[in-house]
């Protein structure tokens, strides 16, 4: 078949030109914004009368036609038609004869692939968006079974104070709702139509720009032909998004990882989510977590990848641009990948509480109640917190837990110790006695889930 551009060309291309700058092989993914969008235009053109209103309703069946075949998987692709753009265009053409010809007035393909990348990230953003919302759910669900269950808090990946169980999984709830914001506030930019900009600067053609943002739901149109060619932010920055969010899960997935070891044993995996050994019977590894935390790697690249493309490119459209369709697609199936094998996993989880429980109470984890003990009775916090830190050396020298000292071995330290102090050794007591907001108290966290099932839809 005839190139498009042939009109200009001696030589036909060479095969090997063609499978080098051939798109098609990943870019028919985009086969349903492709019609979306030109349907649309042809709608536009036909109102407009710059094609007849009949050319204009021949087009869009012929393109209804063309999307029935990419349905059912009998749309026939042409490698030698180098991307999605021209097989369509090519498939109408052979379909309704020169009407289809016209479909390509006003219109460039720098200005269409910027559309259809932008209406498949559209869609693709608001389906991570509402992963994410079922996996907040699903955390919340959990931190809510375990409500009052309590768990060594780390810093340093050493114990540091008693929390709540149901507060750490929160934690992650409030990333991923900052991940699910950040990408509404992408979606407004990417919500912006560029078609109508043509090659790169717009066209003599009495089109109606805002007409086919209308149609397509766009919020706006974009104010600068050269740019709307040439730009890829919007694709860099949802990359940025899944960048950051990727980084999340991969951090849950760590701690999947470290607590389902033996020297943590605070969680047991499901079966059906963990892989056995080729050589050790008696294995059972995370390799679902461990995937999900390396998978972050080459969603980073992917970042890294569109950005240096990026970079050095002279305005307008540029052909290194089509190497942004790969890490995108690639990116978006991991991340929803990764969002939804968590999303299976967690509720299959069980939590040894019995053992976080005691874990909680060891290692002076209520050192720091002690030091805000004596600070309620007047000592300057520093001073408090160097009588704190001799009681437990104390403590290590003499092979004691705080809980183990007599009355009279406390006030040796300081006179103000009286037999109250020993309910406040209890990590219970340490949690029950928090009282700063978004602390670890149970009252806290019951006002944490009632705000993030709000503001994720759930209630
Ligand atoms: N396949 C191309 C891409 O993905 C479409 C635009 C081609 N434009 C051009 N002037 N060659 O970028």
């Amino acid at each position: 078949m005839k190139k498009p551009w042939a009109g200009r060309f001696q030589q036909k291309t060479s095969k090997v030109v063609e499978s080098f700058t051939e798109s098609i092989s990943f870019d028919s993914r985009l086969w349903k914004y492709d019609i979306e969008g030109s349907i649309a235009h042809a709608r536009m053109l036909g109102r407009q009368g710059i094609i007849t209103k009949k050319e204009s309703e021949k087009i869009i069946r012929g393109l209804g036609k063309i999307a029935d075949e990419f349905g059912d998987g009998s749309f026939v692709f042409r490698d030698d038609l180098e991307d999605i753009h021209m097989n369509i265009e090519a498939a109408l053409i052979q379909k309704i004869g020169d009407a289809g010809g016209k479909l390509h007035t006003a219109r460039s393909r720098n200005d269409q692939v910027s559309l259809d990348f932008r209406l498949y990230l559209r869609a693709e953003a608001k389906e991570i968006i509402s992963l994410l919302r079922k996996f907040q759910k699903t955390l919340l669900d959990i931190a809510s079974r375990h409500i009052t269950a309590l768990m060594p808090g780390y810093t340093h990946l050493q114990r540091a104070q008693p929390v709540l169980l149901s507060h750490h999984l929160l934690a992650y709830a409030e990333m991923f709702q900052r991940d699910a914001e950040r990408l509404c506030d992408t979606l407004k930019r990417i919500n912006q139509l560029p078609l109508g900009s043509c090659a790169l600067a717009g066209t003599t053609l009495p089109i109606d720009r805002a007409y086919v943002a209308k149609l397509l739901g766009f919020q706006g149109i974009s104010r600068n032909s050269i740019d709307a060619v040439s730009d890829r932010d919007f694709a860099i920055e949802f990359l940025s998004d899944c960048a950051i969010l990727i980084m999340h899960l991969s951090r849950l997935a760590e701690e999947l990882v470290l607590w389902s070891t033996e020297e943590f044993r605070f969680i047991e995996l499901p079966d059906a989510f963990t892989t056995g050994s080729s050589i050790m019977p008696q294995k059972k590894n995370p390799d679902v977590a461990e995937l999900v935390r390396g998978k972050a790697g080459r969603v980073y690249g992917h970042l890294v990848s569109l950005l240096t493309v990026m970079k050095g490119l002279p305005l307008s459209y540029n052909r290194d641009m089509q190497e942004d369709k790969v890490p995108v697609f690639d990116t978006v199936d991991t991340v929803k990948s990764c969002l939804i094998v968590l999303d299976e996993m967690l509720p299959g989880v069980g939590f040894n509480t019995e053992r976080m429980k005691a874990t909680a109470g060891e290692a002076f984890s209520t050192a720091t109640d002690i030091a805000e003990y004596l600070v309620r009775k007047g000592v300057p916090f520093r001073k408090a917190h160097e009588i704190t830190g001799r009681l437990v050396l104390h403590c290590i020298t003499e092979k004691k837990k705080l809980a183990d000292l007599a009355l009279e071995e406390m006030k040796a330290f300081s006179p103000l110790f009286t037999g109250n102090v020993f309910s406040f050794l209890q990590p219970a007591e340490s949690i029950k006695n928090k009282k700063s907001s978004g602390s670890t108290s149970v009252a806290e966290v019951r006002k944490q889930i009632k705000r993030l099932r709000k503001v994720t839809g759930d209630r």
